[in-house]
């Protein structure tokens, strides 16, 4: 890694004294340059959004209640630093997970995560777009290169549904739900979207790389009409501050483990499970050209919906789309 910029080096003392003030001859002396160095600096990252206060005399305090994307910012909270290669932090991308797709594509280690502020091509599930808008959500994409068969792609997917549930029950306690097959959930509305993307080595018949990309709606309030009824905010759902390094960091915390065990699926499979929210409900299978009725009655251990149709067929689904039916007044 490069040497760190006085700007790097002065943001990462004030985290690690978040909420508490430090002198500014103190930050001085430790980053090796001037006072004068060091307010540039200071004010540099209020530019950049920080909430930093400096109190004459009794030095920097960098407000525990910044949320300015930041790298240091995430690592510091990451428990297992060494599975974390690269953190890239992008103000503006078209898409973090085609972004963290090239980067596997030209050789980037596993571990790189792309985070972007705001994304103006945000990708879904099914050629769908997810809405990004700048400030207000986390955009990221875990790029990672398991010794995996292109069938474990949806224990992925799986695996990061729960982690990010596990993460936001930790720091909020609010309990999600899953709709099978990774979308997140409060209340009914979707809160979080998950698409995993693979590039798969032919001649092994193993994954090259795999790009986990996940979106969390934090304190977005308005969103395009046709979301408006469907989808929710974390900031609607909790009063406590949301720092989205901190998620994103806590998120990797749950979700590392699980890769370090190659997918182990004790590891988060029951959990899947008891989240689930389509279990027992009727649904509608919806294809690209029509909707199917059925009943959603189990989920395998291979992550696939277990269905029973109409027409009293039993079939497991490996992917695609579900809804739950509404219930009929009476
Ligand atoms: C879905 O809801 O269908 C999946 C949405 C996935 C959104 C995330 S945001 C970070 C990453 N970059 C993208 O373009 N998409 C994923």
């Amino acid at each position: 890694m490069n040497k760190p910029s006085t700007k790097d080096t002065v943001l990462s003392l004030l985290l690690k004294n978040e909420g508490h003030a430090v002198s500014g001859s103190e930050i001085a002396a430790i980053s090796g340059v001037s006072r004068n160095a060091v307010w540039k600096a200071v004010n540099a990252l209020k530019n950049d959004g920080y909430n930093i206060k400096g109190v004459n005399n009794n030095g920097y305090t960098l407000s525990p209640q910044s949320d300015v994307l930041s790298a240091d910012a995430i690592l510091q909270d990451i428990a297992q630093k060494n599975f974390i290669s690269d953190i890239i932090i992008k103000k503006e991308t078209a898409t973090t997970n085609d972004d963290a797709k090239l980067l596997g594509h030209n050789g980037a280690k596993s571990g790189t995560l792309v985070v972007a502020d705001m994304q103006t091509n945000g990708k879904g599930r099914r050629g769908k777009s997810f809405f990004s808008p700048a400030g207000s959500g986390i955009y990221m994409s875990l790029l990672i290169r398991p010794q995996a068969e292109i069938e474990q792609s949806l224990m992925l997917t799986v695996a990061a549904s729960v982690a990010v549930s596990r993460a936001i029950k930790k720091l909020y306690q609010v309990e999600c739900s899953i709709k099978w097959v990774n979308d997140v959930y409060i209340n009914g509305k979707k809160l979080v979207g998950i698409l995993t993307e693979a590039s798969m080595n032919f001649e092994v018949q193993t994954l090259d790389y795999a790009v986990i990309g996940i979106g969390i709606n934090i304190t977005t309030q308005s969103f395009p009409p046709e979301l408006c009824d469907i989808v929710t905010s974390l900031c609607e759902h909790t009063s406590k501050f949301i720092s989205r390094n901190k998620l994103i960091a806590t998120v990797l915390n749950e979700l590392i483990p699980i890769i370090k065990a190659d997918f182990d699926k004790k590891l988060f499979f029951e959990e899947y499970k008891e989240r689930s929210m389509v279990i027992g409900k009727e649904i509608d299978i919806i294809y690209s050209d029509r909707t199917e009725s059925a009943t959603a009655i189990d989920i395998n251990e291979d992550c696939h919906l277990v269905v029973k149709k109409e027409n009293g067929d039993t079939v497991a689904l490996n992917s695609g789309e579900v809804s739950i039916k509404k219930k009929k007044r009476t």
